[in-house]
């Protein structure tokens, strides 16, 4: 699928309407390509908090370079800020003083991340200098430019040895189209990550469940999972098997083609992961619907089907599988949301409540989960898959350009989001809902 926008705006007649209209120039986002080291450069470490003393050696454990000092005529890479020293609104002025002098020095795609106490753990001048963090990175991420990201994440004290899968993520170019988001590690269990052996294949001896898995988002969540190491068992419907069928083949994996909606689905589902796998790690609620109507309009089969489809089969297979204990210790949940469930979208009050619905059913299990089992979900923005080749084309160009990188994402990169919950190193990261939306302008 391709974006023909971003293939006109290179030509040399598109450089020069994008120069005199003042046109959106998106930059080409690198992504990235299993066996290439996490981040192709150096990253500056600024700030002075509590992470700070670890940071040198952790990103070393990840392949990734770092230093603290900088170099006359040295381009780079990323910048991590440790904000977590800043107790008062005075503080904040670090930022200036580290951001400043550095943001004309930042290669191609740059990634900045600015890690941060979660404010609810605080109180007082503390709580309300960690709260402004939000309205830096949000609009940092505007600025930035190049297919540059940025990201604040939340840690909660007592997680601070369980950042290294997400500075992982948000370093490198599988967050490519993950940008603005804020993230909290360690927010609602107190875990240790599990230790990984092997960053390139963080899923190794794991099972998966993929829905949806015979194409678009979930075909690529597979491989993704799949490239980490995992052992998908992809699920499809009957209509899809032969493609489901052939994608297992090529991956090593499993399939079960069903309806999730049937009756016997969760208990078929539940019975194939204990007896075939000896049980599931990772569950994605890939698996999603649309039935667009105006409300006025709205027959009741297609509000009916869009709820059923996305949002009640993955509540009670989960159900299922977390009463069965058929998800193993440290098993995580994933679900796909979408930013239609944030901001709303005219036409899709059905698909819209199902996908809010998802983020409800994320805070509603965080807590309670135990054993190490985390909940979280991606909302996916304007994402280039066969679902949106079917908008119209004025419609669709509109819809990519919304969003600070001008462009549409990838079905990768909501797999790669998907990925790093999924990791062992994510025990800590629970009760998240991320969006892989180019921080898109609806719902921000
Ligand atoms: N494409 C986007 O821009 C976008 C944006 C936001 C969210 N999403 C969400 O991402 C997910 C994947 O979307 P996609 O674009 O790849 O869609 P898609 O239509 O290409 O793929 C969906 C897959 O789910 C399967 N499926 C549907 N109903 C099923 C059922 N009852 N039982 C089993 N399998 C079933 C389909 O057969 C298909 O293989 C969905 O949840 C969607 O709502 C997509």
């Amino acid at each position: 699928m391709s974006d023909r926008y971003q293939g006109f705006v290179s030509s040399p007649i598109g450089k020069l309407l994008v120069k005199n209209l003042g046109l959106p120039s998106p930059t080409r986002l690198e992504r990235y390509a299993a066996g290439e080291p996490l981040v192709q450069g150096t990253v500056v470490l600024g700030g002075a908090g509590r992470l700070s003393a670890q940071l040198p050696t952790l990103l070393d454990g990840l392949g990734i370079a770092s230093t603290s000092t900088t170099a006359e005529g040295e381009t780079y890479k990323g910048l991590v800020f440790d904000a977590t020293g800043i107790t008062d609104a005075a503080g904040l002025i670090a930022l200036q003083e580290f951001f400043t002098p550095l943001l004309r020095r930042l290669d191609t795609c740059p990634r900045v991340v600015v890690l941060g106490t979660t404010p609810e753990s605080v109180t007082g001048s503390e709580r309300i200098a960690q709260r402004a963090l939000e309205g830096f990175t949000r609009s940092l991420g505007k600025e930035l430019g190049k297919g540059g990201t940025v990201q604040l994440v939340y840690v909660t004290e007592g997680a601070d040895d369980a950042v290294a899968s997400t500075l992982g993520f948000f370093l490198s170019p599988k967050s490519a189209y993950v940008s603005g988001q804020v993230v909290r590690i360690g927010a609602h269990q107190e875990k240790k990550a599990e230790p990984v052996a092997d960053w390139t294949r963080p899923l190794e001896g794991k099972i998966a469940l993929v829905t949806g898995a015979s194409r678009g988002i979930g075909e690529q969540i597979a491989r993704v999972l799949h490239r980490d190491g995992a052992k998908v068992v992809g699920v499809d419907v009957p209509q899809a098997a032969s493609e489901l069928q052939a994608l297992m083949r090529e991956l090593d994996g499993d399939f079960l083609t069903l309806d999730i909606t049937a009756k016997d689905a969760p208990q078929r589902i539940a019975h194939h992961l204990s007896t075939e796998h000896g049980g599931v790690d990772i569950v994605v609620h890939n698996a999603g619907i649309t039935r667009d109507k105006k409300l006025a309009n709205m027959a009741e089969d297609r509000w009916s089907s869009v709820i059923g489809v996305n949002l009640t089969a993955p509540e009670k297979i989960t159900r299922v599988l977390l009463d069965e204990k058929v998800v193993n210790d440290n098993g995580r949940i994933i679900g796909v949301a979408s930013i239609a469930g944030i901001a709303g979208n005219v036409g899709q009050t059905n698909y819209a409540a199902s996908k809010a619905g998802v983020i409800g059913f994320v805070d509603s299990l965080a807590d309670d989960l135990g054993r190490g089992i985390t909940i979280n979900a991606v909302a996916p923005g304007f994402i280039i898959t066969a679902m949106t080749a079917a908008v119209p084309f004025a419609t669709r160009e509109v819809g990519q350009r919304l969003n600070a990188l001008s462009q549409g994402g990838l079905p990768v990169d909501v797999a790669e989001a998907i990925a790093w919950f999924a990791s062992p190193g994510s025990t800590a990261v629970n009760g998240n809902v991320v969006r892989v939306c180019g921080q898109m302008m609806l719902g921000a």
